[in-house]
C-alpha cells in the first residue's frame, strides 16, 4: 500500500513545503519524479563532510588501524597498508581521535616519547569489555599516540581532528597538547619532545574538540556547567599563527535544551564568545527506537545481519531523523547566533546493532555492515549535502572494526564494507555546489513495533561542478524498482552515466571469504530526451548519476 504527499517529498529534500512552486511537467511512464534546481545553490560540499572517527575502543586502533612496525602484516610505519590504500580512494576527510568517551580519560602524555617506555593504562571501556580476555584492549599499551596518529593522517590524507580531555585533565594539559602539536620546530621543550618522536615540523592541528558528550561520559555536566568549562578551556590557547577551530560538545540527538541552554550561557558575557566556536557537535546513532529505552544497553538494538523487512525500514527511518535534527538544532542556534558564525559538526553518526556480528570477539561494538548500512550511509550523506549551508563537518562512527564501519580487519584479513563503496561513489560530490533537489515518489508503508509507519519512496542529493551534475539517489524499497523522470530546471542533460550499489538480497554484505559480494557496477542510462532523463532505480539501491549539461 502506498500514499504520498508533496510535503513529504519536500521534507526529504530538506526544504519547507511553503517555499516551493514547481510547475507540473508531463510525465512519461515514470511513477516518480526528480527535479534538480541548478539555480538554487545551497552550499559547498567538501571533504570535511566525509570525515572519519577512530577511538581506542575494541578493535579500532589495535588490530584495525595499527598493526605495529614489526608486524608481518603489510604496513607503513605500523599503520595497516590495506587501510591506507583504500582510504586513498576516498575524499580526504578529517579523522577524529582518540575518542569518543575514551578522549575524556586520555592523558596525551602517555602516548608520546619512546614507545618502549610508555605506560599501560586502563582503557575507558574496561567495564564493557568485562567478559573479554585482557588481550581485548582492556589495557592500552599506548603504542599508538600522537605522532602515530599524525602519521596515519598523513598516510590517509585526512586532516587531524583531536578531541581534548575536559573531564579528567586541567585546561593546562590541553594547552600543552596544542603546544606539543603546533609549536614551531625547536621552540619549546614540548616541540623538542615531538621531534624526538620523529616529527621535527609542527603538525598544524586546526580542529580541536573541547570534550566529548559532556552531557554523559564526558563529565555528566549541565549545559550551563559545560559552557563555563568550555569558556575556560578555550580562553587562552596558543595559536602559533593558526586559525584554531574549536568544536563544542553538542547535543545527544534531539536534545534541543542542551543546545539552547549552552548557547545562552556561553554568550552571557557577550556574543564574542561565539567567535572561537567553529562547530557544534551533534551525535545521532540509529537503532530501533520504537522498541523503547530501558536500562539494558542493548535494548532497541537489533541484529546487524538478521533483520526483517520492517526492521529495514525502521532503521532507515531512524537514520533519516538526521534531517530534522539538523534543522531543529540549527534553528535554536540561530536564536542566539544571529550572524551564523557557528556551524554544525555531526562528529558521530551511524547505525548501532547488538553484539554478535563482529569479526573477532575482542572487537567491542564491532558489527557487520550490510546493504541496509549502505543505504543509511547514502541517505545520511545526502542529508549533509542538502544542508551544506549548516553542516561544516561530519564523521561516521567508526572507521574500522566498530559501528557502521567502512572496513573490517583481523590480523592479516581485511575487507571493505558496502559503506566504503558508498563513500567512494559519493566522493564525486566533493568540490561541488549542493543544489536543491526534490524527489517525488509513492511512500512505502511498513509495520512499526507500536503501529503503522511509512517511509519516503525516493531520496537523494545533487551537486554541480562546472557543467557536470552529480546526482545520488536512494531507492529504499526492498523489492520494487522505481522509474523516475529526472528534470534539470535551468539546464538540460546532454549525457548521463550511472553506477549502482545493489545486491540480490537486502542482507548482502562482504566478508573475508567473499569480499566482492557487494560492490558498485556501471549501469546503462538511456540517452536524455528533451534534456530530461528517465531512469529505473533498482530495489534497495544507491545510484550515482553523472550528468553533463548542455
Ligand atoms: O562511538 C562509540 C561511543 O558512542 C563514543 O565513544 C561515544 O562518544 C558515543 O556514546
Amino acid at each position: 500500500m502506498t500514499d504520498w504527499t508533496r510535503r513529504d517529498f519536500l521534507r526529504t529534500a530538506g526544504i519547507a513545503a511553503a517555499g516551493v512552486a514547481l510547475a507540473p511537467r508531463s510525465s512519461r511512464a515514470a511513477d516518480a519524479r526528480i527535479d534538480v534546481l541548478v539555480g538554487e545553490p545551497i552550499g559547498p560540499v567538501t571533504a570535511d563532510h566525509y570525515g572519519h572517527f577512530v577511538e581506542h575502543l575494541g578493535g579500532v586502533i589495535y588490530d584495525g588501524v595499527w598493526v605495529g612496525e614489526q608486524s608481518r602484516i603489510a604496513n607503513t610505519g605500523g599503520v595497516r597498508q590495506a587501510l591506507v590504500d583504500h582510504m586513498r580512494r576516498l575524499p580526504r576527510g578529517p579523522i577524529r581521535w582518540p575518542g569518543g568517551c575514551f578522549a575524556d580519560s586520555y592523558d596525551w602524555r602517555d602516548g608520546v616519547g619512546a614507545a618502549a617506555a610508555r605506560p599501560r593504562r586502563t582503557n575507558f571501556w574496561l567495564n564493557d569489555m568485562a567478559s573479554l580476555p585482557d588481550s581485548a584492549g582492556k589495557f592500552d599499551p599506548n603504542a599508538f599516540g600522537t605522532n602515530e596518529f599524525m602519521r596515519f593522517c598523513r598516510l590517509a590524507g585526512g586532516a587531524p581532528y583531536v578531541a581534548a580531555n575536559l573531564r579528567s585533565l586541567p585546561a593546562r594539559d590541553f594547552y600543552q597538547w596544542v603546544e606539543y602539536c603546533n609549536a614551531p620546530a625547536g621552540s619549546t621543550s614540548l616541540a623538542e619532545l615531538r621531534e624526538r618522536g620523529g616529527d621535527r615540523e609542527p603538525f598544524g592541528v586546526r580542529f580541536w574538540g573541547v570534550g566529548n558528550e559532556s552531557w554523559g561520559c564526558g563529565g555528566n555536566f549541565s549545559p550551563e556547567d559545560y559552557a563555563i568549562e568550555y569558556r575556560r578551556f578555550t580562553a587562552w590557547v596558543p595559536r602559533y599563527g593558526l586559525q584554531l577551530a574549536f568544536i563544542g560538545s553538542g547535543p545527544n540527538a534531539g536534545d534541543l535544551g542542551w543546545t539552547r541552554r549552552f548557547f545562552t550561557k556561553l554568550t552571557e558575557k557577550g556574543e564574542g564568545a561565539l567567535n572561537g566556536l567553529w562547530g557544534w557537535a551533534l551525535h545521532h546513532y540509529s537503532w530501533n527506537a520504537s522498541r523503547g529505552a530501558t536500562t539494558d544497553w542493548n535494548a532497541g538494538k537489533g541484529d546487524a545481519v538478521q533483520f526483517t523487512n520492517d526492521e529495514w525500514y525502521e532503521l532507515l527511518n531512524e537514520a533519516d531523523r538526521m534531517d530534522g535534527l539538523i534543522t531543529g538544532h540549527w534553528g535554536v542556534m540561530g536564536e542566539i547566533d544571529r550572524r551564523r558564525r557557528v556551524k554544525l559538526v555531526v562528529d558521530e553518526w551511524g547505525a548501532w546493532y547488538k553484539p554478535g556480528s563482529e569479526v573477532d570477539p575482542t572487537h567491542l561494538f564491532g558489527q557487520q555492515s550490510t546493504m541496509r548500512d549502505a543505504l543509511i550511509a547514502a541517505l545520511t550523506l545526502d542529508t549533509f549535502h542538502r544542508h551544506a549551508d549548516k553542516v561544516a563537518m561530519a564523521n561516521v562512527a567508526q572507521l574500522i572494526n566498530c559501528l557502521h564501519s567502512l572496513f573490517l580487519a583481523h590480523e592479516d584479513q581485511f575487507v571493505a564494507t558496502p559503506t566504503f563503496h558508498v563513500f567512494e561513489q559519493y566522493g564525486a560530490h566533493v568540490g561541488g555546489q549542493s543544489v536543491r533537489m526534490v524527489a517525488s515518489a509513492p511512500r512505502i508503508a511498513y509495520q512499526r513495533v507500536n503501529g503503522a509507519g511509512s517511509f519516503w519512496g525516493l531520496g537523494g542529493s545533487a551537486t554541480l561542478k562546472d557543467r557536470v551534475l552529480t546526482l545520488t539517489v536512494v531507492n529504499p524499497h526492498t523489492t520494487e524498482a522505481r522509474e523516475a523522470e529526472i528534470s534539470i530546471r535551468g539546464a538540460a542533460a546532454r549525457t548521463a552515466k550511472a553506477t549502482v550499489i545493489a545486491a540480490p538480497e537486502i542482507h548482502a554484505h562482504n566478508t573475508f571469504a567473499e569480499p566482492g559480494a557487494v560492490q558498485p557496477k556501471e549501469e546503462a542510462v538511456a540517452a536524455p530526451r528533451d534534456g530530461a532523463i528517465v531512469h529505473r532505480f533498482a530495489p534497495a539501491s544507491v545510484t550515482r548519476l553523472t550528468v553533463t549539461l548542455q
